[in-house]
């Protein structure tokens, strides 16, 4: 059976805005859910809420056939969801999990077997699969890996960068299992350039937190050391998950001025696990049934 949607984005802000817009012109049916009313209504009225997006990039959206709503039974109809809900800080500065859980809680609650999960709301290592898919399987009676597929692909969006957009910078994503990875992979591979696959999950989400830190005030020679600060994570004897992050610096298509030319000659020597690249125009199907 074909899904009405083939991806639905939950969170429409900063960053469920544009992956909205560019599924679109890749040519996916998309749809979006926020539980924010005021963001519905300005986007029905073909107004931009976000920096970066204009009102006609919004017409368009609609053009394209894209429909935001707040009725989560619009989950069911999609054959992927991608959460790009809000993770910030609590008054006490700790992480602020609160929107995260809440929309894994309704997700779960309309999960349909064979739908692809998506987190790309930046947290810490770990928050996948011990905060989300606890979450999903127990609202949704569902095995993640089995019935329904898991991956962290973090949102790598730059402001104001006018040379690196969604299109052509690296999407690093990791699996919960290994066909988690694949399908994800394939996915993205639909309208990101190059997709960047992590071993799993924790890897994917240390990247990314490690690209935030590098980007604000790390030099790079300082990486090794900084993660030997993570003992916890499974950097395990062939230190791939140090391979996924310097990779994902090594490529990152947004270093702070004055050190990218380092990062990416450093970068070119580092091999990786499994690199899949595809046109922007490629049409692959994930393969996965909707059930
Ligand atoms: N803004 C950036 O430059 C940037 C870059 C990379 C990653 N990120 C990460 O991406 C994530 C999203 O950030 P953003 O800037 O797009 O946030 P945002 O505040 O611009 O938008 C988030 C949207 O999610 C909606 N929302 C909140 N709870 C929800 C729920 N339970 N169900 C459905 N919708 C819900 C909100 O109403 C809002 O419209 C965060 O984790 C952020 O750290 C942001």
């Amino acid at each position: 059976m074909t899904a009405e949607h083939e991806l639905l984005v939950v969170g429409l802000g900063y960053v469920g805005i544009p992956l909205a817009l560019r599924a679109c012109r890749a040519g996916l049916r998309t749809a979006g859910l926020d539980v924010d009313p005021s963001v519905v209504d300005t986007l029905a009225a073909a107004r931009s809420h976000v920096a970066g997006v204009s009102d006609e990039d919004i017409a368009e959206l609609r053009l394209l056939g894209f429909a935001a709503g707040t009725a989560p039974s619009v989950i069911a109809s999609a054959e992927t969801v991608v959460i790009c809900v809000p993770t910030g800080l609590t008054a006490d500065r700790t992480p602020d999990l609160g929107p995260l859980r809440a929309a894994s809680r309704t997700v779960g609650a309309h999960l349909r077997t064979g739908t692809l999960v998506v987190v790309e709301s930046t947290s810490h290592p770990g928050t996948t699969e011990e905060v989300v898919l606890p979450i999903l399987e127990r609202e949704s009676g569902l095995r993640a890996g089995e019935d329904f597929y898991l991956a962290f692909a973090p949102e790598r969006i730059d402001p104001g960068n006018e040379r690196f957009g969604l299109g052509n910078t690296p999407k690093v994503v990791g699996g919960h299992t290994p066909l988690c990875a694949k399908y994800c992979a394939a996915f993205y591979g639909r309208f990101v350039d190059t997709v960047v696959v992590a071993r799993g999950t924790r890897e994917a989400e240390l990247a990314k937190l490690l690209e935030n830190t590098y980007r604000r005030d790390l030099e790079p020679a300082k990486l090794p050391e900084r993660l030997l600060l993570l003992p916890e994570l499974p950097l395990g004897p062939t230190g791939k998950v140090c391979r996924a992050t310097l990779t994902t610096l090594a490529t990152a298509a947004h270093p702070p001025s004055g050190r990218s030319s380092r990062v990416m000659d450093r970068g070119a020597d580092i091999p990786v696990g499994e690199r899949a690249s595809r046109s922007r125009s490629a049409t692959a199907s994930t393969g996965r049934t909707s059930g």
